[in-house]
């Protein structure tokens, strides 16, 4: 299968005056066109860090990213890559959904003309067309989190990182966002999604990532992680999150 992501032997070393510290050992994986792969560990273990590097937002100390065979930090051009690292912040308050979007558009210096298009094209897949003219300040959270996904969107890109894309979000509002990531993985585009939420990772991901002290743990589908540990005081098969509680230990940083 062509990757369209390729990620080789990330390290990352935070440097704050005579501290160093360790945030990413080794990273390695890949993506396929079309797949969902979710970076699944604990706080801590290096899941922001890695997507931050892949967006092109942080260096890494060494180690190098592919995206469609081209190492992104020697690339001419920046590949097309939508980031979203969600949260309250990233919007003017006091501007509408379109203008914010306009703003973003020219950002990603898409055509003028094709602007108006392209933010009706997000809007409509994030379901936010009906409040498209209302301030941003006025919005939920949920709202907030679409949002950040249309911006992502915009310039219609091959590949989509999205960070905790549902962190903090009632269950419902969490539930019509999956079935967007799942949507857009259903038209091709490929998605790197980082979380702690189990049944999110059993829902979405073609492929887990199990990121531990900034090591990869274990790379498999949910079975291939649900069976490296042995849960055996239930007579069913485990879920990924008794499966997961069972490896924590191994994950955090000593
Ligand atoms: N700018 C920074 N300076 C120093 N340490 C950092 C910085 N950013 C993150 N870290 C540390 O690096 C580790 C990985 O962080 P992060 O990538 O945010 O993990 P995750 O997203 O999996 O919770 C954590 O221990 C965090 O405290
Ligand atoms: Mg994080």
């Amino acid at each position: 299968m062509e990757n369209i992501l390729s990620v080789k032997h990330l390290k990352k070393t935070y440097e704050n005056g005579q501290q160093t510290f360790n945030a990413l050992v080794d990273v390695s994986f890949t993506i396929a066109k079309g797949e969902i792969v979710s970076l699944l560990g604990p706080n801590g273990a290096g899941k922001t860090t890695t997507v931050s590097i892949i967006g092109g937002y942080l260096i890494p100390t060494s180690g190098q990213v592919f995206v469609n065979g081209q190492e992104i930090t020697t690339a001419k051009r920046r590949p097309r890559m939508g980031v979203s690292f969600g949260g309250e912040l990233g919007f003017y308050r006091n501007a509408t959904a379109k203008q914010n979007l306009a703003f973003f558009a020219d950002l990603a210096k898409i055509p003028y003309r094709q602007q108006k298009a392209e933010i009706e094209r997000v809007l409509e897949i994030v379901a936010l067309k009906n409040v498209a003219n209302k301030k941003v300040g006025t919005f939920s959270k949920g709202m907030t989190q679409r949002l950040h996904i249309a911006r992502a969107l915009l310039g219609q890109p091959d590949l989509l990182l999205l960070d905790e894309p549902t962190s903090g979000l009632d269950v419902e509002i969490a539930k019509s966002i999956r079935d967007t990531i799942k949507y857009l993985a259903s038209n091709g585009i490929s998605i790197l999604l980082t979380s702690h939420t189990m049944t999110e990772v059993e829902a979405l991901a073609d492929r887990i990532v199990l990121l531990g002290s900034g090591k990869v743990f274990a790379t498999g589908s949910v079975d291939d992680i649900v069976n490296l540990s042995k849960v055996d005081h239930i007579d069913r098969p485990a879920t990924l999150e008794e499966s997961y509680l069972a490896l924590a230990p191994q994950l955090r940083r000593n």
